[in-house]
């Protein structure tokens, strides 16, 4: 029993990093932003005392949060002037196309556990996000997570048009934003423990193919 579940674990990290590796086909900077999202995450799951299953989870979401990105236009992904109304429609639209792409995955309690988070990780604390408009507690709680670390990922990470921000501008900016956009209490939690986490290792951050979770061997 313990061999058969030790497989099943393995082949739930073999479906995420074949999910990573159709991303990663299609938009680089992506597949390298989710990479370094999940890693994230799941320190910041250990960080907030989840159990191990619930950090799994955690990790598992970054990893996939923007794996529906696969069904959005590269020019529209690749994009660096704003985008029109309809691009953002279509931009806003790889929420549901990631609940699509897990959903044969559904009748798994792993991964049907990543799909919620994934649905709202757009959602804001005031109720402005997509695509539900959840506001506070309403939102699932690994989606506030993710926003956190999705967002310090975003603005801090260079990209060919332009340069990332500074730590010390995100950290800003998160705490500008804490109540209305972050989850106040995560972003407190988030800023005293972050500094600790040290850099984003390299096979990681330049989209290496490595381990999803550096517990899992
Ligand atoms: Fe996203």
């Amino acid at each position: 029993m313990a061999k058969r579940s030790a497989a099943i674990e393995h082949s739930t990290s073999e479906v995420i990093q074949a999910l990573l590796e159709s991303l990663k086909a299609h938009d680089p900077y992506t597949y390298g932003h989710c990479r370094r999202v999940g890693r994230n995450a799941l320190l910041f799951a250990e960080a907030l005392g989840l159990n191990p299953f619930e950090q799994k989870i955690a990790e598992a979401v970054g990893s996939l949060h923007d794996i529906g990105k696969i069904g959005v236009p590269e020019g529209i992904l690749r994009k660096q002037d704003r985008l029109s109304e309809s691009e953002d429609k279509l931009m806003r639209e790889h929420v549901a196309k990631g609940i699509a792409i897990l959903r044969p995955l559904s009748h798994i309690p792993f991964f049907k556990a990543v799909s919620t988070p994934i649905r709202h990780h757009h959602e804001r604390i005031d109720g402005k996000g997509y695509p539900d408009g959840l506001k506070g507690d309403d939102i699932p709680f690994l989606a506030k997570l993710i926003t956190i670390v999705d967002a310090l990922d975003a603005m801090t990470t260079n990209r060919p048009y332009r340069e990332g921000n500074s730590i010390e501008y995100a950290y800003e900016e998160l705490k500008k934003h804490s109540g209305t956009q972050f989850d106040a209490q995560l972003v407190e939690t988030f800023l005293k423990e972050h500094p600790a986490w040290g850099e984003i290792p390299e096979e990681i951050s330049a989209h290496g193919i490595a381990q999803i979770s550096r517990k899992s061997g």
